[in-house]
Formats: structure tokens, sequence, C-alpha cells
């Protein structure tokens, strides 16, 4: 087990913070940076101590010493630098969300198989210290049968990069529906969603979609389970709230309604408690242990906006990099892996679709028989 990858991360934003965690883990080298301008490509590469640096991803991808692309670009560049990455023999790890339409997220997946390389949708909530702990409970037994699952992501996205005025909310629902998924090990069957309220007309423009809000119910295929998950992005006057609550016939756990609360556990029927949600980073190699509980690109003055925003996106970055890592070299299927990802990413991409059409109940289609 003494192997270590070659990454390279793509995109310099978000993905710098993951920078120092590779430099660190036992198991990976962290060989390359991609971003497309000069100034910044070098300014962090000096700051870290990264030698090799590509202004060009083609350029990246003709490194035959790349064992594994990490992409952190915009959205719209998600699937087609995944496919080739892919296709290009390297493992993949790319940020929420895995694609924006039904063609992409087949083609990923046909790439994935193709190639024999691995795909993880670098999804923070299923690796946030709150997950765990809901996860530790449906393990130990505690919560019982889990009923129902619930999610919302609210966030006012007002002055972000270009890219996200008046994107349709559920085309970033990655952060609800994973963790309502992937607690029950699911993926969803079906979607119906409505959109709710209306934007400014200025931003309905670049995407033709109106809705302040949209929420959607699921249906988790081959179980007797749904959920739920609601988003808004702009317009709305609401605190962040990345939640994730989970209904079992013995214990249900509830999301804090405002930051800086703790959850709440019900116990039974009346038993009420409010939860200190402990650390997970004794998973971790002993290196990267303390990346759970800190930014860690140039905390003081630069630190990702979504981090501070995302109250540190529970601890999940070292958590990501080591099961993105781990599940390349002990050979198996990372959490969550190609069709989790591309499932999960799904879910938001129709949910939209449904809403446009009044709500209209739209099937998911699975790409396990490729
Ligand atoms: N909690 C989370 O999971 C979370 C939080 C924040 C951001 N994100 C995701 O991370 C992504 C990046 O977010 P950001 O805020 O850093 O975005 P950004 O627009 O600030 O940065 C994008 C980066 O990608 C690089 N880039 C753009 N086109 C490129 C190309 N063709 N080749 C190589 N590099 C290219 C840019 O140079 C820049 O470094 C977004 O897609 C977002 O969804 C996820």
């Amino acid at each position: 087990m003494s192997r270590k990858l070659n990454i390279a991360i793509v995109g310099l934003g978000f993905g710098a913070e993951f920078i120092p965690i590779y430099q660190r883990h036992p198991h990976a080298n962290m060989y390359a940076i991609c971003q497309r301008s000069q100034d910044k490509l070098d300014a962090i590469g000096k700051a870290f101590g990264v030698a090799t640096r590509y202004q060009s991803f083609e350029d990246l991808l003709r490194d035959p010493n790349v064992d594994c692309v990490h992409i952190n670009s915009p959205i719209h560049l998600h699937a087609s630098q995944s496919i080739a990455a892919l296709r290009a023999g390297k493992h993949v790890a790319c940020t929420v969300p895995a694609c924006t339409s039904l063609e992409e997220a087949r083609e990923i997946v046909k790439a994935c198989q193709e190639s024999g390389k691995k795909y993880m949708m670098m999804e923070t909530v299923v690796w946030s210290r709150e997950y765990l702990y809901v996860r530790e409970l449906r393990d130990t037994g505690k919560l019982g049968r889990i009923q129902f699952v619930r999610g919302s992501h609210l966030q006012n996205m007002a002055g972000w990069p270009g890219y996200w005025e008046g994107l349709p909310p559920m085309h970033y629902a990655t952060h609800c529906v994973s963790p309502c998924l992937g607690i029950v090990n699911g993926e969803a069957e079906f979607v119906s969603c409505l959109g709710s309220g209306r934007i400014s007309e200025a931003r309905i423009a670049k995407y033709g979609s109106p809705f302040a809000f949209e929420t959607a119910h699921f249906k988790v295929r081959n179980q007797d389970l749904a959920g739920e998950v609601t988003r808004y992005l702009f317009d709305a006057a609401r605190q962040y709230r990345e939640s994730f609550d989970c209904y079992g016939s013995e214990t249900s756990f509830e999301w804090q309604l405002t930051e800086h609360d703790d959850p709440v556990l019900h116990v039974g029927g009346e038993k009420v408690e409010k939860v200190k949600i402990p650390d997970y980073a004794h998973l971790l190699p002993a290196g990267i242990q303390d990346f759970t509980t800190k930014g860690v690109y140039d905390l003081s003055e630069n630190v990702h906006l979504s981090f501070l925003q995302g109250s540190g996106h529970g601890g999940s970055h070292p958590h990501l990099v080591h099961e993105f890592v781990s599940s390349i070299i002990e050979d198996r299927p990372s959490f969550p892996d190609v069709h989790q990802s591309v499932n999960w990413t799904m879910v938001g991409i129709l949910a939209h679709e449904s809403a446009l059409r009044a709500g209209e109940k739209i099937q998911i289609p699975s790409f396990r028989g490729l």
C-alpha cells in the first residue's frame, strides 16, 4: 500500500482548498494544477510548491504522469472535462453537479465503464460530520427503520460568478438530494417538482427559468421510501441553510432552523434532545485529520466564500480526498460511485423539467445496464 497517485487539480477557486490535503495524504502526490490565467496559476503554484502547471486542460490530459484529475471548473464544463479525462485514461473526481443534462450523464457512465477508471462526484454533504453522525445512528440501529428523508438548500447566490445568475434552483440540487439518497443507499426512480414565485426579469432571461423556489418529491428505486427537497438561489429572504432530515421509526434527526444552533433528535415519541455533532477526523489518516476543522487556502484573507457560507462544508474536504484516493488504491467503488453521482444529479435536472411542466412526474433513467 505504498503506492502514490499523481493528482492534478483543475480550477483553482474552490479547487485550491484541496491542494494541501492531497499534499499530506499518504497515497497522493500533488503533482499538477491547471487554470486559465497564468498569473493565478503561478501564484498558487508558488504558494503551495506545485511545479507542474497547465493553462490548457487538453495539455494536462496529454501528460502521462497524471493518474487522477480533480475537476473544480465552472458547472457547464464538469461533464465534458470528466468525459475527456476518463477517455484519456485518468481517474476523475469532479465537484458538484456531475452534469447538466441526461445525455451528459449517460456519457459519463459510458466513459467510466469503457475506460475502467473511477469516477466520483465530490459531494461535500455526504462526507460532512452531520451526515457521518446520521450514518452512525443508522449503522448502530438507533434510527430503526428509515421512513422518510428530506433536504433543503436555501442560499442567496447574488454576486457569485456570472454563470450562477438565474440558474434553475434544481440544477444545483445535489447538496440536498445526495444525503437523502445516500443515507438509504438509494437512487431515485422518478421525480415531480413545482416551481414557486418569480425572480427578477433580468435573471430569468439567462436560463429561461422563472422560479424563485423549486420543491420536489422523488421515489427511491426498489424501496418503499420517498424524499422531498426544496431549493432557492435568488430573490428570497432566508438565511443560508443546507439541511438534511432523516425520520426513523425509533429516532429522527432534524437539522437546526438557523445557523449556529444544534440539530435535534426526536427519540421515541415526545423526547427531544439537542445534539452536539462530533467530529470524525479519527476516520482519516493522521496527516490530514486537522483539515476537518479549518479551511486550508490562505485562511486569513482568501478562504473560499462557499466555505464560509457553508459552515466549512461540515469538515468534508479531507474525507472526500481520502475516499477518492482509497477507492482507487483499494480498487472498489467510491461513495458516491458513478451511478449514484449521475442519479443524484439527474434528480435535480429532471425536477426542473417537471417544474416547467407544472409538476409532471418524470422517470429517471438508470444507466446500470449500459
Ligand atoms: N460545496 C461544494 O461542493 C462546492 C462549493 C463551492 C464550489 N463548488 C463547485 O466548484 C466549482 C468551481 O467553483 P468556484 O467558485 O471556484 O468557481 P470560479 O468560477 O471562481 O473558478 C473556476 C476555476 O476554473 C478555472 N477554469 C475555468 N475554465 C477552465 C478551463 N477550460 N480549463 C481549466 N480551468 C478552467 C478558472 O480558471 C478558475 O480557476 C463550481 O462548479 C461549483 O459548483 C462546489
